[in-house]
C-alpha cells in the first residue's frame, strides 16, 4: 500500500492506539478486541522486546492496519519492515530514521512540534508528522498555530489525549487522526481482559463521530 492509502486508512479512522506490549502472545486477542470494537488499528511501541512479533502476529491477521512506534534507530525500521509493519512512528524527527523508511517504501511519521521540526520534516519530503507530547507542548492550540503556516501539512497528536480533549484536536483542520493509549491501557491489556478493551475502543471510535 502507497503513503497515500496508509494515510488514508489512518485518516479514515482517525484514531490510533499506541500499544505496549509486554508479551507478544497479547497481540492477537488484543488486536481482535481492537476490531471487535470497530478500530482495525494498532501501533505496536519498540518500548518492549515483544515489539517485532507483537507486529508480526497481529500483521498476520490481514485485518489490522499495523504499525510501529517509538522506532529510534534504522536497525528498529528494518526490524520493524521485516514484520510487516506499513507504518514507522517515531517521538522526533530523525534523518536517518526517516530515509531507512523512505528505502524501504514505507509510512514515516516523526515528531515535529516546533516550526523548525516540521520544515525538517518537510525537507526529507514528510507532510505528516506526529504532534508528541500534543498534551505537554501546547495542546490544540498549538497544533493549529503551528499548521498556520503550514497548508497541507499534515498532524497526529499524541500524548496525554483521552476522551475528554479528543474532540479539540480532531476540530482542526490539520488533524488527520489522533494517537493515544487510553484505548489500550497496560492493566487491561495484562489481564487479558478483551472486553474491557473492546469496551473502550468503541466509546472512542463514537467520539470521532459525535464528539467532534
Ligand atoms: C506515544 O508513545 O505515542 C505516547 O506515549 C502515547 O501517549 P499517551 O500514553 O499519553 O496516550
Amino acid at each position: 500500500m502507497s503513503d497515500t492509502d496508509i494515510l488514508d486508512r489512518l485518516g479514515a479512522h482517525r484514531l490510533v492506539p499506541v500499544v505496549v506490549l509486554d508479551d507478544a502472545a497479547h497481540a492477537d486477542p488484543l488486536a481482535k478486541a481492537l476490531v471487535a470494537g470497530g478500530l482495525p488499528v494498532a501501533e505496536v511501541t519498540f518500548r518492549t522486546a515483544a515489539a517485532p512479533d507483537a507486529i508480526r502476529a497481529m500483521s498476520a491477521r490481514g485485518d489490522v492496519l499495523v504499525g510501529a512506534g517509538t522506532v529510534l534507530t534504522v536497525a528498529q525500521v528494518d526490524q520493524a519492515v521485516a514484520a510487516g509493519a506499513q507504518f514507522v512512528v517515531s517521538p522526533g524527527t530523525s534523518r536517518a530514521v526517516v530515509e531507512r523508511c523512505q528505502e524501504h517504501g514505507v509510512l514515516a511519521l516523526p515528531g515535529a512540534v516546533t516550526a523548525t521540526e516540521v520544515m525538517a520534516a518537510l525537507e526529507l519530503g514528510v507532510a505528516t508528522v506526529k504532534f508528541f507530547p500534543a498534551g505537554s507542548s501546547g495542546g490544540a492550540a498549538a497544533v493549529a498555530a503551528l499548521a498556520a503556516p503550514f497548508g497541507g501539512v499534515g498532524f497526529v497528536p499524541t500524548g496525554g489525549i483521552g476522551p475528554g480533549n479528543l474532540a479539540e484536536y480532531l476540530a482542526l483542520p490539520s488533524v488527520r487522526a489522533v494517537g493515544g493509549s487510553w484505548m489500550v491501557p497496560k492493566d487491561l491489556v495484562n489481564a487479558g481482559d478483551l472486553d474491557g478493551i473492546r469496551a473502550l475502543t468503541a466509546a472512542a471510535v463514537a467520539l470521532t463521530t459525535t464528539g467532534s
